[in-house]
Protein backbone atom coordinates (compact mmCIF):
# COMPACT_ATOMS: atom_id res chain seq x y z
CA UNK A 1 0.00 0.00 0.00
CA UNK A 2 1.52 3.68 -1.11
CA UNK A 3 0.70 6.59 1.11
CA UNK A 4 1.71 10.20 -1.46
CA UNK A 5 1.21 12.27 1.12
CA UNK A 6 1.63 16.67 1.11
CA UNK A 7 -0.12 17.40 -1.90
CA UNK A 8 -0.80 20.99 -1.68
CA UNK A 9 -4.56 20.28 -3.51
CA UNK A 10 -6.00 16.80 -4.14
CA UNK A 11 -8.61 17.99 -7.37
CA UNK A 12 -10.46 14.82 -6.65
CA UNK A 13 -13.08 15.55 -9.81
CA UNK A 14 -15.98 13.43 -8.10
CA UNK A 15 -18.91 13.80 -10.57
CA UNK A 16 -21.72 15.16 -7.81
CA UNK A 17 -22.93 18.80 -8.36
CA UNK A 18 -22.12 20.06 -11.67
CA UNK A 19 -19.40 20.92 -14.27
CA UNK A 20 -18.20 23.71 -12.01
CA UNK A 21 -17.52 21.73 -8.92
CA UNK A 22 -13.88 20.37 -8.38
CA UNK A 23 -13.90 19.10 -4.94
CA UNK A 24 -10.55 19.70 -4.40
CA UNK A 25 -9.18 19.13 -1.04
CA UNK A 26 -5.61 21.24 0.16
CA UNK A 27 -3.42 19.41 1.95
CA UNK A 28 -4.52 16.11 1.04
CA UNK A 29 -3.15 12.24 1.30
CA UNK A 30 -3.81 10.03 -1.45
CA UNK A 31 -3.48 5.48 -0.80
CA UNK A 32 -3.67 3.10 -3.06
CA UNK A 33 -2.98 -0.54 -3.54
CA UNK A 34 -3.18 -3.00 -6.25
CA UNK A 35 -3.74 -0.47 -8.55
CA UNK A 36 -6.78 1.60 -6.81
CA UNK A 37 -7.65 4.14 -4.59
CA UNK A 38 -8.34 3.15 -1.59
CA UNK A 39 -7.89 6.41 -0.01
CA UNK A 40 -8.22 10.33 -0.62
CA UNK A 41 -8.52 12.91 1.83
CA UNK A 42 -6.99 15.51 4.07
CA UNK A 43 -3.22 14.67 5.48
CA UNK A 44 -4.83 14.90 8.82
CA UNK A 45 -7.17 12.38 8.39
CA UNK A 46 -5.37 9.33 7.06
CA UNK A 47 -7.02 6.21 9.08
CA UNK A 48 -4.65 4.55 10.99
CA UNK A 49 -6.50 1.52 10.39
CA UNK A 50 -4.60 1.32 6.63
CA UNK A 51 -1.87 -0.77 7.61
CA UNK A 52 1.70 -0.68 6.81
CA UNK A 53 2.53 2.14 4.25
CA UNK A 54 5.20 3.33 1.88
CA UNK A 55 5.62 6.88 1.97
CA UNK A 56 5.79 9.31 -0.78
CA UNK A 57 5.79 13.32 -0.99
CA UNK A 58 4.35 15.01 -3.49
CA UNK A 59 6.58 18.52 -2.54
CA UNK A 60 3.32 20.12 -2.14
CA UNK A 61 2.38 19.94 -5.77
CA UNK A 62 -1.25 19.54 -6.62
CA UNK A 63 -2.48 16.19 -7.96
CA UNK A 64 -5.79 15.84 -10.67
CA UNK A 65 -6.97 12.65 -11.96
CA UNK A 66 -4.85 11.60 -15.12
CA UNK A 67 -6.31 13.25 -17.97
CA UNK A 68 -8.76 11.16 -20.09
CA UNK A 69 -8.21 12.32 -24.43
CA UNK A 70 -12.01 10.93 -25.43
CA UNK A 71 -11.18 11.99 -29.10
CA UNK A 72 -8.51 11.05 -31.15
CA UNK A 73 -7.56 9.79 -34.29
CA UNK A 74 -4.14 8.23 -32.86
CA UNK A 75 -2.94 5.76 -35.59
CA UNK A 76 -2.13 7.33 -39.24
CA UNK A 77 0.71 6.96 -41.82
CA UNK A 78 2.56 10.62 -43.37
CA UNK A 79 1.25 14.07 -41.91
CA UNK A 80 -0.14 17.00 -44.22
CA UNK A 81 1.33 20.16 -43.21
CA UNK A 82 1.14 20.58 -47.54
CA UNK A 83 -2.52 21.03 -46.53
CA UNK A 84 -1.91 23.08 -43.77
CA UNK A 85 0.09 26.17 -45.78
CA UNK A 86 -2.56 25.83 -48.48
CA UNK A 87 -5.56 26.36 -45.93
CA UNK A 88 -3.33 29.64 -44.30
CA UNK A 89 -3.50 30.86 -47.92
CA UNK A 90 -7.34 30.60 -47.94
CA UNK A 91 -8.33 27.09 -49.71
CA UNK A 92 -11.16 25.32 -46.87
CA UNK A 93 -11.18 21.93 -45.52
CA UNK A 94 -13.84 21.03 -48.31
CA UNK A 95 -11.98 22.55 -51.17
CA UNK A 96 -8.72 20.58 -50.07
CA UNK A 97 -10.66 17.33 -49.80
CA UNK A 98 -12.68 17.37 -52.86
CA UNK A 99 -9.46 17.98 -54.87
CA UNK A 100 -8.56 14.23 -53.20
CA UNK A 101 -6.07 16.03 -50.39
CA UNK A 102 -7.53 15.55 -46.90
CA UNK A 103 -8.72 12.53 -44.80
CA UNK A 104 -8.00 10.08 -48.62
CA UNK A 105 -4.77 11.87 -48.67
CA UNK A 106 -3.87 10.54 -45.30
CA UNK A 107 -6.08 6.86 -46.45
CA UNK A 108 -3.44 6.10 -48.99
CA UNK A 109 -0.36 7.01 -46.81
CA UNK A 110 -1.87 4.93 -44.10
CA UNK A 111 -2.68 1.61 -46.20
CA UNK A 112 1.08 2.36 -47.53
CA UNK A 113 2.47 2.50 -44.17
CA UNK A 114 1.88 -0.99 -42.64
CA UNK A 115 0.99 -2.37 -39.46
CA UNK A 116 4.50 -2.15 -37.80
CA UNK A 117 5.41 1.56 -38.77
CA UNK A 118 1.88 2.50 -37.33
CA UNK A 119 1.93 0.51 -34.40
CA UNK A 120 5.67 2.21 -33.73
CA UNK A 121 4.57 5.29 -34.36
CA UNK A 122 1.13 5.37 -32.62
CA UNK A 123 3.17 4.09 -29.36
CA UNK A 124 5.17 6.96 -29.94
CA UNK A 125 2.49 9.34 -29.91
CA UNK A 126 1.08 7.59 -26.40
CA UNK A 127 4.36 8.11 -24.87
CA UNK A 128 4.15 11.38 -25.55
CA UNK A 129 0.54 11.97 -24.60
CA UNK A 130 2.03 10.23 -21.21
CA UNK A 131 4.07 12.68 -20.31
CA UNK A 132 1.49 15.79 -20.01
CA UNK A 133 -0.86 13.50 -17.89
CA UNK A 134 -3.07 11.77 -20.26
CA UNK A 135 -3.35 8.12 -18.90
CA UNK A 136 -6.30 7.02 -20.75
CA UNK A 137 -6.74 7.70 -24.83
CA UNK A 138 -9.88 6.85 -27.39
CA UNK A 139 -8.22 5.60 -30.62
CA UNK A 140 -10.24 6.22 -34.23
CA UNK A 141 -10.15 3.70 -37.12
CA UNK A 142 -10.83 5.47 -40.25
CA UNK A 143 -7.72 6.18 -42.09
CA UNK A 144 -8.07 2.41 -43.82
CA UNK A 145 -11.49 2.28 -45.10
CA UNK A 146 -11.06 -1.37 -46.61
CA UNK A 147 -12.05 -4.42 -44.22
CA UNK A 148 -8.05 -5.19 -44.19
CA UNK A 149 -6.70 -2.00 -43.85
CA UNK A 150 -9.72 -1.35 -40.92
CA UNK A 151 -9.38 -4.19 -39.54
CA UNK A 152 -5.39 -3.15 -39.27
CA UNK A 153 -5.44 0.23 -37.45
CA UNK A 154 -7.94 -1.60 -34.84
CA UNK A 155 -5.47 -4.56 -34.57
CA UNK A 156 -2.63 -2.12 -33.96
CA UNK A 157 -5.11 -0.27 -30.75
CA UNK A 158 -5.43 -4.02 -29.70
CA UNK A 159 -1.78 -4.49 -29.01
CA UNK A 160 -1.67 -0.93 -27.33
CA UNK A 161 -4.06 -1.47 -25.15
CA UNK A 162 -2.79 -5.53 -24.48
CA UNK A 163 1.50 -3.93 -24.07
CA UNK A 164 -0.35 -0.63 -21.97
CA UNK A 165 0.56 1.46 -19.66
CA UNK A 166 -1.87 3.87 -21.39
CA UNK A 167 -5.39 3.01 -21.69
CA UNK A 168 -6.65 2.81 -25.38
CA UNK A 169 -10.03 2.49 -26.04
CA UNK A 170 -10.83 1.62 -29.43
CA UNK A 171 -13.81 3.14 -32.09
CA UNK A 172 -14.74 1.76 -35.50
CA UNK A 173 -14.84 4.73 -37.84
CA UNK A 174 -15.49 2.60 -41.20
CA UNK A 175 -17.73 5.43 -42.46
CA UNK A 176 -15.12 8.42 -41.98
CA UNK A 177 -15.28 9.26 -45.75
CA UNK A 178 -15.99 7.35 -49.33
CA UNK A 179 -12.99 5.82 -50.41
CA UNK A 180 -12.24 6.34 -53.84
CA UNK A 181 -12.73 2.38 -55.08
CA UNK A 182 -16.69 3.13 -53.93
CA UNK A 183 -17.16 6.84 -55.28
CA UNK A 184 -19.88 5.89 -57.76
CA UNK A 185 -21.04 3.09 -55.60
CA UNK A 186 -22.09 4.51 -52.20
CA UNK A 187 -24.46 2.31 -51.43
CA UNK A 188 -21.70 -0.82 -52.13
CA UNK A 189 -19.85 0.59 -49.23
CA UNK A 190 -22.06 1.15 -46.48
CA UNK A 191 -23.37 -2.37 -47.37
CA UNK A 192 -19.51 -3.25 -47.13
CA UNK A 193 -19.69 -1.41 -43.71
CA UNK A 194 -23.02 -2.77 -42.05
CA UNK A 195 -22.51 -6.52 -43.61
CA UNK A 196 -18.84 -7.11 -43.34
CA UNK A 197 -16.50 -4.68 -41.29
CA UNK A 198 -18.94 -4.42 -38.93
CA UNK A 199 -19.45 -8.09 -38.26
CA UNK A 200 -16.23 -8.66 -38.23
CA UNK A 201 -14.74 -6.03 -36.01
CA UNK A 202 -17.72 -7.10 -33.39
CA UNK A 203 -16.78 -10.88 -33.70
CA UNK A 204 -13.01 -10.08 -32.56
CA UNK A 205 -14.19 -7.25 -30.18
CA UNK A 206 -11.52 -5.19 -31.74
CA UNK A 207 -13.93 -1.94 -30.70
CA UNK A 208 -16.15 -0.45 -28.22
CA UNK A 209 -17.99 2.48 -30.04
CA UNK A 210 -18.65 3.11 -33.46
CA UNK A 211 -18.19 6.56 -35.02
CA UNK A 212 -19.35 8.27 -38.20
CA UNK A 213 -18.75 11.84 -39.95
CA UNK A 214 -22.21 13.13 -40.83
CA UNK A 215 -21.41 15.90 -42.83
CA UNK A 216 -21.88 17.33 -46.54
CA UNK A 217 -18.97 15.57 -48.44
CA UNK A 218 -18.94 12.95 -45.91
CA UNK A 219 -22.09 10.53 -44.91
CA UNK A 220 -25.79 11.83 -44.65
CA UNK A 221 -28.21 11.77 -41.51
CA UNK A 222 -29.80 8.44 -42.99
CA UNK A 223 -26.53 6.87 -44.24
CA UNK A 224 -25.13 7.25 -40.87
CA UNK A 225 -28.23 5.77 -39.28
CA UNK A 226 -27.92 2.73 -41.17
CA UNK A 227 -24.34 2.59 -39.99
CA UNK A 228 -25.37 2.57 -36.50
CA UNK A 229 -28.21 0.16 -36.52
CA UNK A 230 -25.94 -2.23 -37.58
CA UNK A 231 -23.52 -1.53 -34.70
CA UNK A 232 -26.05 -1.54 -32.24
CA UNK A 233 -27.12 -5.08 -33.64
CA UNK A 234 -23.26 -5.68 -32.78
CA UNK A 235 -23.54 -4.02 -29.44
CA UNK A 236 -21.32 -1.22 -30.41
CA UNK A 237 -22.72 1.90 -29.28
CA UNK A 238 -22.85 5.13 -31.47
CA UNK A 239 -20.11 8.52 -31.35
CA UNK A 240 -20.54 10.85 -33.97
CA UNK A 241 -18.21 13.76 -35.84
CA UNK A 242 -21.26 16.00 -36.01
CA UNK A 243 -22.14 19.27 -37.38
CA UNK A 244 -18.18 20.26 -37.36
CA UNK A 245 -18.40 22.35 -40.95
CA UNK A 246 -22.11 22.87 -41.61
CA UNK A 247 -25.50 22.20 -38.84
CA UNK A 248 -26.54 19.12 -40.77
CA UNK A 249 -28.77 17.46 -38.13
CA UNK A 250 -25.88 15.52 -36.47
CA UNK A 251 -26.94 16.13 -32.91
CA UNK A 252 -30.45 15.19 -33.55
CA UNK A 253 -29.36 11.58 -35.13
CA UNK A 254 -26.81 11.43 -31.39
CA UNK A 255 -30.17 11.49 -30.00
CA UNK A 256 -32.33 9.74 -32.05
CA UNK A 257 -29.48 6.48 -31.84
CA UNK A 258 -28.50 7.32 -27.88
CA UNK A 259 -25.06 7.88 -28.68
CA UNK A 260 -22.79 7.86 -26.18
CA UNK A 261 -21.35 11.44 -27.41
CA UNK A 262 -21.45 13.57 -30.15
CA UNK A 263 -18.40 15.34 -30.95
CA UNK A 264 -17.40 18.89 -32.49
CA UNK A 265 -20.70 20.60 -32.52
CA UNK A 266 -19.07 23.90 -33.51
CA UNK A 267 -22.71 24.11 -35.61
CA UNK A 268 -25.06 22.30 -33.24
CA UNK A 269 -28.74 23.83 -33.52
CA UNK A 270 -30.48 25.04 -30.39
CA UNK A 271 -32.95 21.78 -31.20
CA UNK A 272 -29.92 19.67 -31.26
CA UNK A 273 -28.81 20.91 -27.69
CA UNK A 274 -32.29 20.09 -26.70
CA UNK A 275 -32.34 16.68 -28.25
CA UNK A 276 -29.07 16.09 -26.37
CA UNK A 277 -29.93 17.22 -22.93
CA UNK A 278 -33.24 14.85 -23.41
CA UNK A 279 -31.01 12.13 -24.31
CA UNK A 280 -28.55 12.21 -22.09
CA UNK A 281 -25.71 12.63 -24.76
CA UNK A 282 -22.37 13.85 -23.76
CA UNK A 283 -20.82 16.72 -26.06
CA UNK A 284 -17.22 16.47 -26.94
CA UNK A 285 -15.55 19.93 -27.36
CA UNK A 286 -12.27 19.77 -30.17
CA UNK A 287 -11.27 23.37 -29.51
CA UNK A 288 -7.81 22.61 -31.55
CA UNK A 289 -9.73 21.07 -34.67
CA UNK A 290 -11.70 24.63 -34.28
CA UNK A 291 -9.13 26.51 -34.34
CA UNK A 292 -7.00 24.89 -37.16
CA UNK A 293 -9.99 24.98 -39.39
CA UNK A 294 -10.76 28.26 -38.37
CA UNK A 295 -14.31 26.96 -36.92
CA UNK A 296 -16.40 29.19 -34.51
CA UNK A 297 -16.38 27.72 -31.21
CA UNK A 298 -18.96 25.07 -29.73
CA UNK A 299 -21.41 27.14 -27.84
CA UNK A 300 -20.28 25.31 -24.38
CA UNK A 301 -22.45 27.77 -22.51
CA UNK A 302 -25.53 26.89 -23.86
CA UNK A 303 -24.80 23.58 -24.04
CA UNK A 304 -23.64 23.08 -20.34
CA UNK A 305 -26.84 25.81 -19.30
CA UNK A 306 -29.12 22.94 -21.31
CA UNK A 307 -27.78 19.80 -18.49
CA UNK A 308 -25.26 18.54 -21.45
CA UNK A 309 -22.04 17.77 -19.98
CA UNK A 310 -18.78 18.76 -22.35
CA UNK A 311 -15.97 17.03 -22.78
CA UNK A 312 -12.90 18.20 -23.91
CA UNK A 313 -10.44 16.50 -26.05
CA UNK A 314 -7.71 16.70 -28.67
CA UNK A 315 -9.16 15.04 -31.71
CA UNK A 316 -5.53 14.49 -32.63
CA UNK A 317 -4.84 13.69 -36.14
CA UNK A 318 -2.62 14.95 -38.91
CA UNK A 319 -5.32 16.88 -41.10
CA UNK A 320 -7.92 19.19 -38.75
CA UNK A 321 -5.89 18.56 -35.13
CA UNK A 322 -1.90 17.94 -35.40
CA UNK A 323 -1.43 17.91 -31.99
CA UNK A 324 -1.80 15.39 -29.11
CA UNK A 325 -1.62 18.54 -26.36
CA UNK A 326 -4.53 17.99 -24.25
CA UNK A 327 -3.52 20.64 -21.68
CA UNK A 328 -3.60 22.56 -24.97
CA UNK A 329 -6.99 21.59 -25.64
CA UNK A 330 -8.57 22.27 -22.02
CA UNK A 331 -7.11 26.03 -22.47
CA UNK A 332 -8.23 26.65 -24.98
CA UNK A 333 -11.52 25.36 -24.36
CA UNK A 334 -11.64 27.97 -21.55
CA UNK A 335 -10.08 31.48 -23.41
CA UNK A 336 -12.31 30.51 -26.91
CA UNK A 337 -15.64 28.54 -26.08
CA UNK A 338 -15.82 30.41 -22.06
CA UNK A 339 -15.33 27.27 -20.18
CA UNK A 340 -14.08 27.78 -17.09
CA UNK A 341 -10.52 26.26 -16.09
CA UNK A 342 -12.51 23.63 -13.33
CA UNK A 343 -15.08 23.02 -16.21
CA UNK A 344 -12.43 22.11 -18.74
CA UNK A 345 -10.67 20.16 -16.20
CA UNK A 346 -13.48 17.98 -15.58
CA UNK A 347 -14.04 17.64 -19.09
CA UNK A 348 -11.18 16.02 -19.41
CA UNK A 349 -11.16 13.77 -16.94
CA UNK A 350 -14.68 12.52 -15.65
CA UNK A 351 -16.56 13.82 -18.32
CA UNK A 352 -14.28 12.34 -20.72
CA UNK A 353 -14.48 9.16 -19.34
CA UNK A 354 -18.12 9.26 -19.41
CA UNK A 355 -18.07 9.99 -23.29
CA UNK A 356 -16.34 6.58 -23.21
CA UNK A 357 -18.25 4.43 -21.04
CA UNK A 358 -15.53 4.26 -18.55
CA UNK A 359 -16.71 6.78 -15.74
CA UNK A 360 -17.50 3.64 -13.25
CA UNK A 361 -13.49 3.00 -13.64
CA UNK A 362 -11.42 6.31 -14.17
CA UNK A 363 -11.62 10.10 -14.52
CA UNK A 364 -12.32 10.74 -10.58
CA UNK A 365 -10.10 10.46 -7.61
CA UNK A 366 -12.16 8.09 -5.11
CA UNK A 367 -12.00 4.91 -3.58
CA UNK A 368 -11.79 2.21 -5.75
CA UNK A 369 -11.15 4.16 -8.65
CA UNK A 370 -8.15 3.26 -10.72
CA UNK A 371 -4.86 5.12 -9.67
CA UNK A 372 -4.42 7.21 -12.92
CA UNK A 373 -3.47 10.39 -11.55
CA UNK A 374 -0.74 13.56 -12.85
CA UNK A 375 1.13 15.92 -10.71
CA UNK A 376 1.27 19.17 -11.64
CA UNK A 377 3.65 21.88 -11.03
CA UNK A 378 1.14 24.50 -10.57
CA UNK A 379 -0.99 25.89 -7.49
CA UNK A 380 -4.15 25.43 -8.73
CA UNK A 381 -6.06 25.00 -11.71
CA UNK A 382 -6.82 28.01 -12.61
CA UNK A 383 -3.04 28.89 -12.70
CA UNK A 384 -2.32 25.66 -14.62
CA UNK A 385 -4.01 26.40 -17.71
CA UNK A 386 -3.87 30.50 -17.26
CA UNK A 387 0.18 29.90 -17.51
CA UNK A 388 0.21 27.66 -20.19
CA UNK A 389 3.88 25.83 -20.95
CA UNK A 390 4.95 22.84 -22.66
CA UNK A 391 4.34 21.04 -19.79
CA UNK A 392 2.95 21.46 -15.93
CA UNK A 393 3.12 17.70 -15.62
CA UNK A 394 6.30 16.53 -13.79
CA UNK A 395 4.65 12.95 -12.89
CA UNK A 396 2.46 10.45 -14.23
CA UNK A 397 0.86 7.58 -12.67
CA UNK A 398 -1.57 4.56 -14.34
CA UNK A 399 -2.62 1.69 -12.53
CA UNK A 400 -1.01 2.96 -9.27
CA UNK A 401 2.85 2.54 -11.11
CA UNK A 402 5.18 5.69 -12.28
CA UNK A 403 5.05 5.98 -15.62
CA UNK A 404 6.60 8.97 -16.16
CA UNK A 405 8.62 11.88 -14.47
CA UNK A 406 9.52 15.27 -15.28
CA UNK A 407 12.14 17.72 -14.20
CA UNK A 408 10.87 19.09 -10.90
O1 LIG B 1 -12.32 14.94 -36.51
N1 LIG B 1 -13.99 15.46 -39.37
C1 LIG B 1 -13.57 14.38 -39.65
N2 LIG B 1 -12.49 13.76 -39.17
C2 LIG B 1 -11.39 14.40 -38.53
C3 LIG B 1 -10.42 14.97 -39.49
C4 LIG B 1 -9.76 13.93 -40.22
C5 LIG B 1 -8.73 14.42 -41.17
O2 LIG B 1 -8.78 15.56 -41.63
O3 LIG B 1 -7.87 13.58 -41.45
C6 LIG B 1 -11.83 15.40 -37.51
O4 LIG B 1 -11.70 16.63 -37.67
FE1 LIG C 1 -12.24 13.51 -35.15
Amino acid sequence: MILLRNIGLLVTCRPDSGQNNLHAIPHASLVWSAGRIVWAGPDDQVPATLGTLVMEDAGGRMVVPGLVDCHTHLAFGGWRADEFARRVRGESYAEIARSGGGILSTVRATRAAGEAVLAARADEMLTRMMALGVTTVEAKSGYGLTVADELMLLRVYQQLAARGPVRVVPTVLGAHTVPPEFASDRAGYLRLLTEELLPRVAAMELARYCDAFVEQGAFTVEEARQVFRAASSLGMRAKLHADQLTSSGGAELAADVGAVSADHLEHVSDAGIAAMAAAGVVAVSLPIASLYLRQPPLPARKLLDAGVPVAVATDFNPGSAPSYHLPLAMTLACTTQGMTPAEALKGATIVAARAIGEEANIGSLEEGKAADFAVIDAPDVDHWLYHFRPNACVRTVIGGRTVWRGSE
